[in-house]
């Protein structure tokens, strides 16, 4: 398509529409074929609806195609629509929460889902999804956390290219869609964790740790970006011009879509930074947005601001030419239905391969976090008792697209499946509220259950929806229902393990002594069930690693790994000292740090060497260690590589992760793991705000969790 001869047709309002994206249902005439709800709210007209560029929630290729018939009956120069969708984790069959994916650690497995999610979204017509989100996550209170692949933005980085190689591919395939990552940005610093709230943060601050996975997602060819809510310095984003057009678009050379988030151009206002619409419309130009998501300002006021000259009509074809050139790539000008096919639908939703790569998805991310023996089950066990709130219910998670809950396997269906000569019984135990309170009938018959069994099975933490957008949460501890219920079943059956269920680190400070074994599950999806059962009779082993720091209490919020020393730091979090660094009540450092997870085998890594002493520029050096299986079962285990820069212009991290691997040994068996490191990998955001490796010692660990105490040093010259 010559998209600039078709530019040269539109109309202003034309073009002010192609900037728009409003919600299917506003796109399509109600039954007395007039402007329908959402529509009419928006005050939009039947010219406005005929030429908007691009729409977002709507329910598979039927009515894709259906909304784009009847978008380009009245679309003067039939330009189709472009359909855009949350598939974060999934379109219909559902994989585990991303936070989930990033306690992986396993690129692979992260870029085959977000294919497979790729492959289902594009069978149902959609061809741009707004996923990956990369907001960094230091605070467990929010609820979006389950949205990020977690708090180290080494990894957030990888996890997030895996996710675009995946949506995207090279745009050869039919189901290669266009990811667009998210929030663009700071989102995941709001304040107190809750959502929405403000954003405040040095320079440094934002380019070190908030800004990277973004970058890495604009190399990575990423095809577009949504900008956040949040204000960043009183700022907010969607009026932010410092942000998108001297970073994004000039210092980082990004020349695709901006899309902004939903409304959240009319939003400037409700946060006092701009007057009336007029105004939304005059900021976001000037930022350089160039889509609208269900807001009306550009359409509205977007010929009177080009008439006064707060807006040139080069910035619109601008925007309108990035708009149309996706089209043309995603081939929506030669087949407007894309690859939308509800047979393609029916032979991808659910299949075999498809849950078959969901189950491995869950088992590679349920994090074992305590066992003091209660597992493994045997596969010979008879009698289990499965009990919890969360016990007979899919937990699919937040933002779960077209996931259905019923579709996805329970952990009571699991558990039923895996032991068919098993008795299995199931209770309640307690209500799933957020500060439920002991029900002593549905106490007492858990209880009972848990003498009968063999084995116990608590399936506790938070529901779908306590975790994700708008869902933050004060205090990230189990209600008191849950903890009554844990302590009754732990003293009755020592064969019992906690799992949890949750979209973000939870608090369990005041728990974790009475369980005999705890899983973090996170949200799992669609085979969620049965990836556990597979889990907790060794049919497989837990692999994965936590990408988020759990606290004591939420007191130690935000807690993360890679803090700084102070100058006064409380060198053992055994005992208090005086005028140091530290909590009265609580250590400083979390229950379990970044990177911890457990195994049914056992490991030990000796300490570290280094190739040499001194680093010189341009060259590397070489850490190795030696890991050994030091249990009885056969396993893997995940060796972590952590630098320190002991000295530097402004003050560094006490640790910042920098390369893994998995070990793969028999009992008994050691390995020698060697990672390179280069110059490159010591870069930071020096005192002039300059990327750079600045000369001197740096201290290097390799351990199996960010709490690794050995280590050796280097020189870098
Ligand atoms: C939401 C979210 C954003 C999502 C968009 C469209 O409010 O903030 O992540 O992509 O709206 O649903």
């Amino acid at each position: 398509m010559d998209i600039k001869a078709l530019l040269a047709k539109m109309t202003l309002e034309e073009k002010l529409a192609q900037m728009s994206q409003f919600n299917a249902n506003c796109l399509v005439p109600d039954s007395e074929g007039g402007v329908t709800g959402p529509a009419k709210t928006l005050e939009l007209t039947e010219e406005e609806i005929s030429a908007t560029g691009s729409t977002l929630n709507f329910v598979g290729a039927a009515e894709m195609k259906r909304v784009q018939d009847t978008h380009l009956k009245s679309d003067r120069l039939q330009i189709p629509l472009i359909f855009m969708q949350d598939v974060i984790h999934g379109y219909r069959t559902i994989y585990p929460i991303p936070l989930a994916m990033g306690a992986t650690f396993d690129t692979e497995l992260m870029r085959d889902c977000a294919e497979m999610a790729a492959k289902e979204s594009a069978a149902a017509g959609v061809q741009v999804t707004f996923s990956p989100m990369v907001d960094l996550v230091r605070d467990a209170r929010w609820g979006r956390c389950m949205e990020s692949t977690g708090e180290d933005v080494y990894l957030n980085g990888l996890m997030a290219k895996a996710q675009i190689e995946g949506y995207q591919g090279d745009f050869t395939k039919k189901h290669n869609i266009a990811a667009c990552v998210k929030h663009f940005a700071c989102y995941g610093a709001a304040e107190s964790g809750r959502d929405y709230n403000l954003v405040d943060m040095s320079n440094h601050t934002l380019r070190e740790y908030y800004l990277p996975a973004f970058r890495t997602s604009v190399d990575a060819g990423v095809e577009m970006l949504m900008t956040s809510f949040n204000t960043l310095g009183g700022v907010p984003s969607s009026g932010n011009k410092w942000l998108v057009q001297d970073i994004l678009r000039e210092e980082w050379g990004f020349d695709k879509i901006v899309i902004s988030d939903y409304n959240a151009f009319r939003e400037m206002k409700t946060h006092g930074f701009c007057k009336d619409n007029y105004e939304c419309a005059e900021r976001a130009f000037a930022a350089g947005t160039d889509i609208e998501m269900m807001s009306n300002c550009y359409i509205k006021f977007g010929k009177q601001l080009l008439e006064e000259g707060k807006v040139t009509m080069e910035q619109i074809d601008e925007s309108v030419l990035r708009i149309l050139a996706l089209k043309d790539k995603l081939g929506l000008f030669d087949n407007p239905y894309a690859c939308a096919d509800t047979e393609e639908e029916k032979r991808l939703f659910l299949s075999e391969e498809h849950r078959a790569l969901c189950r491995t998805a869950a088992e590679k991310s349920a994090v074992l976090l305590k066992n003091d023996g209660a597992l493994p089950f045997s596969e010979d066990i008879r009698r289990v008792a499965v009990i919890g709130p969360y016990a007979d219910i899919g937990m699919i998670g937040f933002w779960s697209c077209m996931g259905r809950e019923e579709e996805a396997v329970s952990v009571l269906a699991g558990i039923k499946a895996a032991l068919p000569a098993a008795e299995v019984r199931y209770a309640a135990g307690c209500d799933g509220a957020l500060l439920a309170r002991t029900d002593t009938e549905l106490l007492d018959e858990a209880l009972e259950l848990a003498k009968w069994a063999d084995a116990v099975v608590l399936c506790l933490g938070e529901g779908r929806n306590m975790s994700g957008e708008g869902n933050s949460r004060a205090d990230i501890s189990l209600s008191d229902a849950q903890c009554e219920l844990i302590r009754g079943v732990s003293r009755i059956n020592a064969r019992s393990v906690v799992t949890l269920f949750s979209g973000r680190p939870l608090a369990l400070g005041n728990i974790i002594d009475d369980c005999h074994a705890v899983i973090e599950m996170w949200q799992p999806g669609t085979e969620g069930g049965s990836a556990l059962a597979n889990l907790i009779l060794a049919r497989c082993d837990f692999e994965a690693r936590l990408p988020m720091s759990f606290p004591y209490h939420v007191g130690q919020a935000p807690i993360y790994y890679n803090r700084f020393r102070t100058g006064r730091p409380k060198k053992n979090d055994t005992k208090a000292g005086a005028y140091i660094s530290q909590y009265l009540d609580y250590p400083n450092a979390p229950l379990f740090p970044f990177g911890y997870g457990l195994s049914y085998a056992d490991f030990e890594v000796a300490p570290p060497k280094v190739s040499s002493p001194l680093m010189h520029r341009g060259e590397t050096v070489t850490v190795s260690a030696e890991v050994k299986n030091i249990g009885e079962r056969d396993g893997s285990t995940l060796v972590q590589l952590y630098i320190r820069d002991m000295v530097a212009s402004v003050v560094r991290p006490v640790k910042e992760l920098r390369g893994f691997a998995r070990v793969s040994l028999k009992a008994g068996e050691s390995k020698t793991v060697e990672f390179t490191l280069d110059e490159e990998a010591l870069k930071f955001y020096n005192i002039n705000e300059e990327f750079v490796a600045e000369s001197g010692e740096f201290s290097v660990f390799v351990g199996l969790s960010s709490a690794v105490d050995e280590c050796v040093q280097f020189t870098l010259e």
